[in-house]
């Protein structure tokens, strides 16, 4: 025998379930905004306007940066152009690290804090290793602030421009970024 309560009950569910599937398929979801940006980090560790600074290793703080071991801290000026006449947008700041065992890669981890522009005040966080005899390499972004807060993305690093002696370099990073 029906039970005309349960029947009711049974109706409500299905008319409950319909609008819910209605509403989730109906209004849009939230789609990752994508940023995308190109900046020139200058990496010196030699000169007037020295930036960076190798500060222990193998042999001690004056230990190589193109040395296994090494750590070096770096303040470098970012720039929205490669030269150093360009504006200046921000600073890079972090550590490097030498970690591959003939010399050739730096494990790299850094803010970049933009101080003018369109994204002064916000920063981007990065990590990813720097196999610098390759022309490009990808890294990762890993979150940010202000602007960039919530991001995940990766940014392609080629050298710019590399004075291996003096071991001052300017590096071009292309930034991809998704964010809400
Ligand atoms: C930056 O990288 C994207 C792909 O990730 C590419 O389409 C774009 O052309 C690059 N921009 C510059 C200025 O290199």
């Amino acid at each position: 025998m029906a039970n005309p309560l349960n029947l009711t009950s049974n109706s409500l569910f299905f008319i409950f379930t319909l609008t819910i599937l209605y509403v989730a398929y109906t209004f849009p979801r939230l789609q990752p905004n994508q940023t995308n940006l190109v900046f020139f980090v200058h990496d010196h560790f030699t000169g007037e306007d020295t930036t960076a600074a190798t500060v222990a290793g193998k042999t001690g703080p004056t230990s190589s940066i193109l040395h296994f071991g090494t750590v070096a801290i770096v303040d470098d000026p970012v720039t929205d152009g490669p030269t150093m006449d360009s504006t200046l947008i921000g600073r890079a700041q972090g550590v490097y690290i030498n970690s591959q065992l003939d010399g050739k890669a730096l494990f790299m981890v850094f803010s970049v804090i933009f101080t003018t522009g369109q994204y002064r005040g916000s920063s981007l966080e990065i990590q990813g290793s720097d196999i610098f005899t390759m022309k490009k390499r990808e890294f990762g972004i890993v979150s940010g602030t202000g602007y960039f807060r919530f991001v995940k993305g990766y940014g392609v690093m080629e050298t710019e421009f590399m004075d291996l002696v003096n071991l001052r370099a300017t590096l071009k990073l292309n930034v991809t970024v998704k964010h809400y």
